[in-house]
């Protein structure tokens, strides 16, 4: 279920100028109906950083970052739940539910908190304290299951069975996928209408890839951009990499991997529910999945901390980790525009990178 506009009625792109610096200045290409039932906390319009140094030492000219850890609740998640709480808001539910392996769960929580909804989270025992805390602190029913993401959607079909609730799963229900579009659309307007070569992209449950390749693709139905797009590369962890698997033919599907956790907790997704979709986005734009060892994501962290004076999350880590490895390969070339999409801040997880 994917939602759909009547592209032909949204207006020029000229009506963004003069709108507020949120993901809401897209409201023709999002779901909710009435404008007083927008649940907003200034997600989106993140800033896209010249990563300078990292430029000058690694012979990477258009080498950028866009940095989602500047976000509500320090993720990208901010978008998808902005959105998906607006909707529930919209249609009048009281509770909504999410398995989370740690970062949608915070999010769900404080725009709940704001809606005035009643939010259940279920997370991995393992999260680390930060994200548990955050969750209560704004005010959320937080349940700890012992295992992966895919163990706390079990739980939340068990729980379903007995509460009224709106189920927020990853790409099971259509609304996050469209706050994870904006993404797409701020890319294409921060670059005056053009898009990089190439985006890299930490990829667990997939939203977040899906959903700007879907943005590109009504941007272009729009007239908004032209036909060039970017090849997407889907980095996962080592510990966890589904996509990677299926993508070699080492398995038909996700649908029985077994994964295992990664520090880069929002990677550890070992069936991902949208899987096919992940493929055909990968397939379409001439990209390719590939994954990074945990210790790999933390050296990279850390040079990036001191290279360019930002904490990203572990799975930012990887992209950079992965674009070395891309660039060795002959895969990515030195002087193409190269887009690094960091999806969450490194606070949360500092407890295992120091
Ligand atoms: C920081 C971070 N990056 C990436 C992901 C994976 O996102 P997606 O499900 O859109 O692939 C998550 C999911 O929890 C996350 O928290």
């Amino acid at each position: 279920m994917v939602a759909q506009y009547n592209l032909a009625e949204v207006p020029s792109k000229t009506v963004l100028y003069n709108r507020p610096a949120t993901m809401w200045r897209y409201k023709e290409v999002l779901p909710v109906l009435e404008e007083e039932n927008i649940v907003s906390l200034g997600e989106g319009m993140t800033p896209i950083l010249e990563l300078k140094r990292l430029q000058a030492v690694y012979e990477l000219p258009n080498l950028v970052l866009k940095d989602e850890s500047k976000n509500p609740t320090g993720s990208f998640k901010a978008r998808g739940l902005s959105a998906a709480v607006s909707k529930a808001k919209e249609f009048g539910v009281n509770t909504c539910i999410v398995p989370t392996a740690g970062n949608a769960g915070g999010a769900l929580a404080a725009y709940c908190a704001k809606a005035g909804l009643k939010a259940i989270v279920v997370m991995p025992r393992h999260t680390p304290q930060v994200f548990k805390d955050e969750c209560e602190l704004y005010g959320a029913e937080l349940i700890l299951v012992d295992g992966l993401i895919s163990d706390c959607a079990k739980k939340v079909a068990q729980l379903k069975e007995n509460i009224s609730c709106f189920d927020i799963s990853t790409m099971k229900e259509p609304y996050r996928l469209e706050g994870k579009k904006t993404m797409g659309y701020e890319i294409a307007e921060q670059n005056n209408w053009t898009l990089p070569d190439v985006i890299l992209y930490p990829t667990g449950g997939g939203t977040g890839l899906i959903g700007m390749w879907k943005a590109f693709k009504e941007m272009q139905q729009m007239g908004w951009i032209g036909d060039k797009l970017p090849r997407l590369y889907a980095i996962q962890a080592e510990n966890c990499q589904p996509v990677v698997q299926t993508w070699k033919g080492l398995q038909p599907n996700a649908k029985g991997y077994v994964g295992k956790p990664s520090l880069a907790n929002g990677l550890a997704v070992p069936n991902p529910f949208a899987e096919d979709m992940m493929l055909k986005a990968l397939r379409e734009s001439k990209g390719q999945p590939l994954a990074v060892s945990d210790s790999a994501m933390v050296a990279a962290v850390k040079e990036i901390a001191r290279k360019e004076g930002l904490i990203i999350a572990p799975e930012g880590g990887a992209l950079w980790s992965a674009l070395l490895q891309l660039v060795h390969e002959g895969i990515v070339q030195r002087a193409e525009k190269i887009l690094l999409l960091n999806t969450g801040s490194g606070y949360k997880y500092l407890e295992n990178i120091l």
